[in-house]
């Protein structure tokens, strides 16, 4: 029996900022963050959009296609993020509600940087293998911020991906053996009286590269396929050149023959998402699946996938994936490009005024205008509680 990922779609807040707006700000040609990062836009969130009502908008499509009987069988749901909105109540217990799940199921939020989402993976095929009957809905969501003006600003981003994991997989089989790194390193961290990360960029590079070369010998340690058994790469993705440089330092170490067009194309397809959304934190490696899936112009059926997940702080996980035939009838590529196309451009003096997140301390009744156009939105923070309402735009896509 194979497990895997047999669902998968994401979501991003609705509108964005051009980096060709940003440059300037930072006086710098806009080349450094075209070229020298990899990203053209950034998605904003509204300041009636936060992680649980991304997570919502992610999850929606996979929910809606299932039957009765197919929703009753998600008897878990594992919600990643760094990015929480309380110290003890689930994000995802909130999205369950929202997504109208049965209460015959378990609810946890997981967190370890950008990583977390992988161990919420890993978690839910052990889930699946005990029980292949049952569903677990994966869910990676975050708001990626660092301080205005500093050095992190142009990678920012936001996104959710929502997975449905399952035996008999319709999109990738995930395969058993994993190469693990983990570290303790302050490349970033976010204290908890931060909206913003702290990070050490350079650092937060070497981190990165190290922990890729860790996972990877771990990987060959346990058994696991060798580099030229491997067709296409995702890795995590906080800026898309990120990816290149880490695939460039894995051919390296694994010896392999170094043709910059073969090493290009065994990443390519993997970052066209990501440079329009920027980084999602848990979210950016599995959009970066879903960009491999969805622009692939060859059938990518029998092909085997590595993943390299990282989470500053830090843990690394290399893994591999092989994609299941017939997987293009089950891909929400229109819908995904239409998600992003459909955004709205916002200026820079627009992304200053609702990139602070909405954050009232004071327990009073902060009504929240209506601003954003996704399924979901956050209507209210009064009596410090969130208050989430569905929008037309979640019965326009059920309709
Ligand atoms: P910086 O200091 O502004 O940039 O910060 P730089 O001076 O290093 O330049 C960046 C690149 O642009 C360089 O390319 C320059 O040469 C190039 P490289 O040499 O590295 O290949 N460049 C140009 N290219 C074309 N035309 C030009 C031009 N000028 C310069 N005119 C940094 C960059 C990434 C450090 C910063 O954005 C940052 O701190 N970002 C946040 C941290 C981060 O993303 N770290 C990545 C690894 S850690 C990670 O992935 C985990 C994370 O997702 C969090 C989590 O796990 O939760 C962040």
């Amino acid at each position: 029996m194979q497990l895997g990922i047999d669902d998968l779609a994401f979501a991003t807040a609705d509108r964005y900022l051009d980096l060709a707006n940003l440059a300037p700000v930072h006086g710098v040609e806009v080349a450094k963050y075209t070229v020298g990062l990899g990203q053209d836009r950034m998605s904003v969130c509204a300041p009636d959009e936060d992680v649980v009502t991304l997570a919502a908008a992610a999850a929606l499509p996979l929910v809606e296609d299932l039957d009765e009987d197919g929703i009753a069988s998600i008897r878990t749901v594992l919600l990643a993020t760094e990015s929480g909105i309380d110290q003890s109540k689930s994000a995802g217990v909130y999205v369950h509600r929202l997504l109208g799940l049965s209460p015959a199921a378990r609810v946890v939020e997981l967190k370890q940087a950008c990583y977390a989402g992988t161990s919420a993976l890993q978690m839910a095929l052990a889930l699946v293998a005990r029980n292949p009957e049952q569903k677990v809905l994966v869910i990676c969501s975050d708001v990626a911020r660092y301080d205005v003006g500093s050095s992190g600003e142009p990678t920012q981003g936001c996104g959710a991906v929502a997975m449905l994991v399952t035996a008999d997989p319709r999109l990738v089989a995930i395969e058993p053996l994993s190469g693990l790194h983990t570290s303790d390193v302050m490349d970033f961290w976010r204290p908890n009286y931060r909206t913003t990360a702290v990070v050490d960029g350079r650092l937060s590079i070497r981190a990165y590269t190290d922990s890729l070369t860790g996972a990877w010998q771990d990987l060959q340690a346990q058994g696991g396929p060798a580099f030229g058994d491997i067709d296409a790469f995702v890795y995590h993705q906080p800026f898309t050149k990120m990816a290149t440089k880490a695939h460039a330092h894995l051919t390296r170490i694994a010896g392999a023959p170094r043709d910059a067009e073969v090493m290009e194309a065994q990443v390519a397809d993997t970052l066209r998402y990501n440079r329009e959304i920027g980084n999602s934190y848990t979210a950016s490696m599995y959009i970066g699946l879903a960009s491999l899936l969805d622009h692939a112009t060859e059938d990518l059926a029998g092909s085997r996938i590595g993943f390299f997940s990282y989470g500053s702080g830090a843990v690394g996980e290399m893994f591999t994936g092989v994609v299941q035939p017939g997987y293009r009838a089950h891909l929400r590529a229109a819908a995904h490009r239409r998600l992003l196309d459909e955004r709205v451009e916002v200026t820079h003096p627009e992304y200053l005024e609702i990139v602070a997140p909405v954050n009232p301390v004071d327990g009073g009744d902060h009504t929240i205008a209506p601003v954003t156009r996704n399924p979901f939105r956050m209507s209210a923070i009064t009596g410090h509680q969130r208050v989430y309402e569905r929008t037309a735009a979640a019965d326009a896509a059920v309709a």
